[in-house]
Parts: C-alpha cells; sequence; structure tokens
C-alpha cells in the first residue's frame, strides 16, 4: 500500500523515480499524448481547510490520466465531520467509494490515523502545521529545473518557520542531498522547530538561524519566502504583529544572487510585492504549474499503475 503522508518517507531514489515521472508526464500534457491510467479509477479529494492549488492540481492530475474525481471541498462544514463524525470513519467510509483518497485536515498525524484504517492509498495534502509531502515534491522538480541541481545549494528559507509545513517537508527531503546548506531566518516566536534543527544535524547539513533577512538573502542560491500561517495562531493581535515580517521587494531583487531562485508555496498574502513578478527569477508561479505534473506521477505511483 502506497499511502504518501510525510517527507521523512522518500529517499532519494523514490524522490528520483517521482521527478523522472513527471517530467514524462511534463513532455506528455505538452504533446498532449498522455496515457489514460487511471481509466475506472476514482480519487477522492476530502479537503478540511482551503486551498485553490493543491486540491485543483489533484483534481486535473485525475482527470488528465483519464480517471474520475469526487470531492469534498469545504469538508469541516458540509460533511458529516460537522455532525462530529471522526476521521477514522469519515476515511472507513470514502475508502469503500474512492481507488485513493487525498486529504487535508487541520489536525497534526491525521494522514496517519487516515492510514491505520484505509484499505485504499491515502495523500496526505497538508496536516496542520505539520507535514505537506507532495508540495515538497514539486518544490524538489521545480529547483531541478530551475537551478540545475539538487545538491551543494544555499536555501534562505524566510518567515513562519514555525507553523510552515512545506518548510518541514522540503527541508527534509532537501536534507538528503549532500552539501546543502540552510539559512533560516525568521522572528524568535516563529523559528523552526527544534526535531528539524536535530534531524539537519543528524544529517550534517549546516545551517544557521537569524532575524537579519539581507544576511539570508546574499549568500542564497535559492529563497525559499511563506505566508505568516494566520489560522494557526490564537491571537489575532499576535499575528498582525509578525504577519510582514519579511516583505521580499524590489530592494530584495538588487541583493540576491544573479543565478537565485525565488520561491514560494502560495498563496502570498503580501511577502512578495507583485513588482516582484516579472524578474526572471521568480519562480514561484511555474513552480505552482509544476504541483500538475508531479501530482500526476504521484497518483501513477501510489495507484501501483
Ligand atoms: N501551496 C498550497 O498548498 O496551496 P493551496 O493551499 O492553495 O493548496
Amino acid at each position: 500500500m502506497k499511502h504518501i503522508l510525510s517527507a521523512g518517507q522518500f529517499n532519494k531514489a523514490l524522490i528520483e523515480k517521482i521527478l523522472e515521472s513527471a517530467g514524462k508526464m511534463e513532455k506528455a500534457l505538452s504533446k498532449g499524448k498522455v496515457p489514460q491510467k487511471l481509466a475506472g479509477k476514482i480519487v477522492a479529494c476530502l479537503f478540511f481547510e482551503p486551498s485553490t492549488r493543491t486540491r485543483l492540481s489533484f483534481e486535473t492530475a485525475a482527470l488528465r490520466l483519464g480517471g474520475q474525481v469526487i470531492d469534498m471541498e469545504n469538508g469541516s462544514v458540509s460533511s458529516s465531520a460537522f455532525k462530529g463524525e471522526s476521521i477514522s470513519d469519515t476515511t472507513k467510509i470514502v475508502s469503500g467509494f474512492a481507488d485513493l483518497i487525498v486529504m487535508r485536515h487541520p489536525q497534526d498525524g491525521f494522514a496517519e490515523l487516515a492510514a491505520a484504517v484505509s484499505p485504499v492509498p491515502v495523500i496526505n495534502a497538508g496536516d496542520g502545521g505539520n507535514q505537506h509531502p507532495t508540495q515538497s515534491l514539486l518544490d524538489l522538480y521545480t529547483i531541478k529545473k530551475e537551478a540545475g541541481r539538487l545538491r551543494d545549494l544555499t536555501f534562505a528559507m524566510v518567515g513562519d518557520l514555525l507553523y510552515g509545513r512545506t518548510i518541514h517537508s522540503t527541508l527534509t527531503m532537501l536534507s538528503l542531498y549532500p552539501g546543502n546548506k540552510f539559512i533560516f531566518v525568521a522572528p524568535k516566536q516563529l523559528k523552526l522547530p527544534q526535531k528539524y534543527k536535530d534531524l539537519l544535524k543528524k544529517r550534517k547539513n549546516s545551517f544557521v538561524e537569524t532575524e537579519d533577512l539581507a544576511e539570508g538573502l546574499k549568500q542564497a542560491d535559492v529563497v525559499y519566502m511563506t505566508r505568516v500561517q494566520k489560522e494557526r495562531f490564537s491571537s489575532k493581535a499576535e499575528y498582525e504583529k509578525l504577519k510582514l515580517a519579511y516583505v521580499f521587494d524590489k530592494k530584495a531583487l538588487r541583493q540576491i544572487k544573479k543565478s537565485a531562485v525565488i520561491l514560494h508555496a502560495l498563496p502570498r498574502v503580501g511577502e512578495i510585492a507583485e513588482e516582484v513578478d516579472k524578474d526572471p527569477r521568480a519562480a514561484y508561479f511555474r513552480q505552482a504549474k509544476n504541483g500538475l505534473y508531479v501530482r500526476m506521477a504521484l497518483l501513477e505511483y501510489a495507484l501501483g499503475m
């Protein structure tokens, strides 16, 4: 059973296999000749938190591969979760209807709960502030395309490193590659959780923590900006204080390397100024598009096609 639950389950060989398959999907789409490998299969997209990119790219991926989709786009209020049904019960029911379940939920670790009772593959499309493994695979696909490699790179990861699940899973995958260094730029309230620093130490990746954006920018091969995750804050005042702690603007463009790549999982809410979008180093819209190819590859992999 090929559940996709967290970045930690991926080794380099599996990452390379998914990225290679995503490249084939991109090529097949450009030629208009996509193998209909999901014909007769139904993918359920159960989203208990808002999403634009992840849900729609998974749905598009399933449809492009000839599959069909059932979905729950606002599960917290539109499903029986609203009446108190548990994740486990919801999973048991939907796995009787669909061949694969893609699920997003605000609770950290829900994906393991769902996978434990599911007879069909479960894909974690984001669990609280914990992990977002499919975003990380599309991040790596983008980095390889834009920077030409996945090793010997310096990453500046900026913003909400406490709740930013994408950062947690992406750095976990990047730490598999030798020579990668990390500069974590965050206010003290939003620093990276200790367990990820322990992982980097164990894998001998060097890292520094700073509150100074300029320090991160000047050394980075890849700048990864993040949104401060409003939905994880219990205090609105605290969120308001921190939400624009770091803004990447025209001035920042002058500070980064000519060859740098600027990423953001999106949505952005002010932390990258729109004036940056025209710069060729701004790769975040290309990054989002790559999500389709990678999710096509992931559906194929998880269904063993
Ligand atoms: N990057 C990402 O997860 O975007 P959505 O929340 O729109 O799915």
